[in-house]
């Protein structure tokens, strides 16, 4: 019999799992942290182009009613407006107005570290990029603490000692409650570690690096290195900007309202070879008994030490279709 824990919703159903009782979602512990995201972690780079804030807080609150507990935003994200330099915080606002009367639902996850401005703290993660950027964060968000804390970039320019005791001090002071890094190499990942520990600095307890189907290159190095230390994988473009849906076709032109039609420079060009790996991969959902993106969730999650698939969502039968697929 599975060991009921401290709220009756929720039961253990395996070492790392959890059920929630209301909503059949599985849930997975964020290793050393007491966060049990739901597999799904709902992305919200598209909020405010082409998702505007009626259908994005729509979506947000969907997934909350469905148990998706985990959501993923950055300082940066605002759409398609999206360019190098520019201001975001559209995402961030429009989250913090969707978590109104629902915060306790919300397992939060924002980021700094992309250029966000001219100042010389408007980039990287530098102790005073993140004294600027979480007040800002915490503002957009209308948050006292956020639940995760990435470091959205290696910052070479940095001080790794000094980005690690400015993480420290903003735990102590409970704006944050952990810290993670995205887009880390193992190397990278492998020094942070390093000045953790000789420095008595916390470590990361999330790590977040692309990977899907058609992109598996963290599986070699960065993931078994995230096994090893316990820290937990929540794994970004999953569907490789809806590649990994079947919606393109060979000699077609993309769907209208897709992102290849909206937005080309955001999905990979669609050429033969990719269309090959593309038929493969079809075949093998088709013995799954799935559709292309469920398999292609499911992959993702089955990989060692994956915690939560990051998927971006533009309509709510998007967003119905990764539910199902980790309800499988
Ligand atoms: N850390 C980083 O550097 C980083 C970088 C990128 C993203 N992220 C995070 O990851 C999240 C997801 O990224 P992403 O949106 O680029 O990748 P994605 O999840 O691979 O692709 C999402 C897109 O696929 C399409 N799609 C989703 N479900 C579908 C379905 N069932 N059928 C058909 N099409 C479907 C939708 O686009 P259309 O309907 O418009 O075609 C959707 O916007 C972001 O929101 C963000 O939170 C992080």
């Amino acid at each position: 019999m599975p060991a009921i824990c401290r709220s009756r919703h929720i039961r253990i159903v395996s070492g790392h799992e959890w059920n929630n009782i209301a909503t059949g979602m599985k849930n997975r512990l964020i290793p050393g942290t007491g966060l049990r995201v739901s597999p799904v972690c709902l992305g919200t780079m598209t909020f405010g182009t082409p998702v505007g804030e009626t259908d994005a807080i729509r979506l947000i609150h969907e997934a909350l009613d469905h148990g998706v507990n985990f959501i993923d935003t950055a300082n940066i994200y605002e759409g398609y407006t999206r360019v190098i330099g520019s201001a975001g915080g559209v995402a961030e606002e429009i989250l913090g107005r969707a978590i109104v009367g629902r915060r306790g639902q919300a397992i939060i996850a924002t980021k700094l570290g992309m250029k966000v401005g001219d100042a010389p703290e408007d980039e990287g993660t530098s102790a005073a990029a993140i004294r600027k950027h979480l007040a800002l964060s915490l503002k957009r968000l209308a948050v006292d603490c956020i639940d995760i804390y990435y470091l959205h970039k290696f910052d070479p320019a940095a001080s790794m000692t000094e980005t690690l005791a400015e993480i420290a001090a903003e735990m102590r002071d409970g704006k944050i409650r952990h810290y993670g890094v995205s887009n880390y190499s193992a190397p990278q990942l492998r020094e942070l570690l390093a000045t953790a520990d000789a420095n008595g600095l916390p470590r990361p307890v999330i790590c977040q690096p692309p990977l899907s189907l058609l992109k598996p290159e963290v599986l070699n190095d960065l993931l078994p290195l995230c096994e090893k230390e316990q820290i937990g994988v929540a794994p970004y473009q999953v569907l490789q900007g809806g590649l990994l849906t079947g919606k393109y076709r060979r000699g077609e032109a993309p769907p209208a309202g897709s992102r290849k039609a909206e937005k080309d420079a955001w999905v990979w060009a669609l050429d033969e070879n990719l269309f090959q790996q593309l038929d493969g991969i079809q075949k093998k959902a088709d013995k799954a008994g799935v559709s292309m993106s469920q398999y292609a969730i499911q992959w993702v999650l089955n990989q060692k030490a994956v915690v939560s698939a990051i998927i971006g969502v533009k309509r709510i039968e998007q967003l119905k279709e990764a539910i199902v697929a980790v309800r499988h």
